[in-house]
């Protein structure tokens, strides 16, 4: 049970003060009644707002297709952001709607969103090994060497003590390979091959776990049940 005007505003309607007014002008009804109480204890699926049940009240879980040139910070000094390509009330809910990892600003591709923050955790942890597949186009031929380079667990970031987990490298064509990391370190992908003395061109992640961006066009986005993950284990 939740009081009325806070779920209203966490699932991003209006503010608290705002729902006592949607309140006393009749747009809202618990259990099919009109009601005066906005400081009320509810439960979400009782409610509608003129007449429509709420939007998402259990959370939100999203698979967008990034394109390249938005960021996933929510800082606007940073520039425009991946949260504008989602509807106005999803961006005022409360937890906020946060990308489960990053990608930057110049790679596109598969980035979940969602307001659940554990699900992020366990998501982005290196404990749980969640294999992300992205796809790289880079300034030179790769050598072969790299391969094994990639998968030896050997692999030095500059600036970090601590070498890369085994990655997968598969070489597609001689300047068009996949990669297949476990973890998310800052830039990675870019800086394994950076390491290599090789520039990345074009970065796009295909796969996250067990999703696949597929068809989806760039900016757009499909919801997935908000316990995708939950019925993965
Ligand atoms: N590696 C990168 O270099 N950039 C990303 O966005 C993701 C992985």
């Amino acid at each position: 049970m939740r009081r009325l005007d806070q779920l209203l505003a966490n699932l991003g309607y209006c503010s608290r003060r705002e729902a006592r007014d949607w309140v006393a002008a009749g747009r809202v009804t618990v259990r099919g009644e009109v009601t005066d109480d906005s400081g009320g204890k509810v439960v979400a699926g009782d409610v509608r707002v003129d007449g429509a049940p709420l939007d998402h009240p259990d959370g939100l879980l999203l698979l967008v297709h990034k394109p390249v040139g938005l960021v996933c910070t929510h800082e606007d000094r940073e520039g425009a952001n991946v949260y504008s390509l989602l509807p106005e009330r999803w961006r005022r809910r409360h937890p906020t709607v946060t990308s489960v990892g990053r990608l930057d600003k110049d790679t596109s591709g598969l980035l979940l969103l969602t307001d659940q923050s554990a699900l992020v955790h366990r998501l982005t942890s290196p404990k749980h090994k969640v294999p992300k597949v992205y796809r790289a186009t880079l300034d030179r031929d790769l050598s072969p060497e790299l391969v094994p380079l990639f998968a030896s667990g050997q692999l030095l970031l500059a600036g970090e003590s601590e070498p890369c987990a085994p990655a997968t490298l598969a070489i597609l064509a001689p300047r068009d390979a996949a990669v297949t990391l476990t973890e998310g370190r800052y830039h990675q992908v870019r800086r394994m091959f950076a390491a290599t003395g090789t520039t990345v061109l074009t970065l796009h992640r295909s796969h996250f776990g067990p999703l696949e961006l597929g068809e989806l066009a760039p900016k757009s986005w499909r919801e997935l049940p908000i316990d995708f993950f939950e019925r993965q284990k």
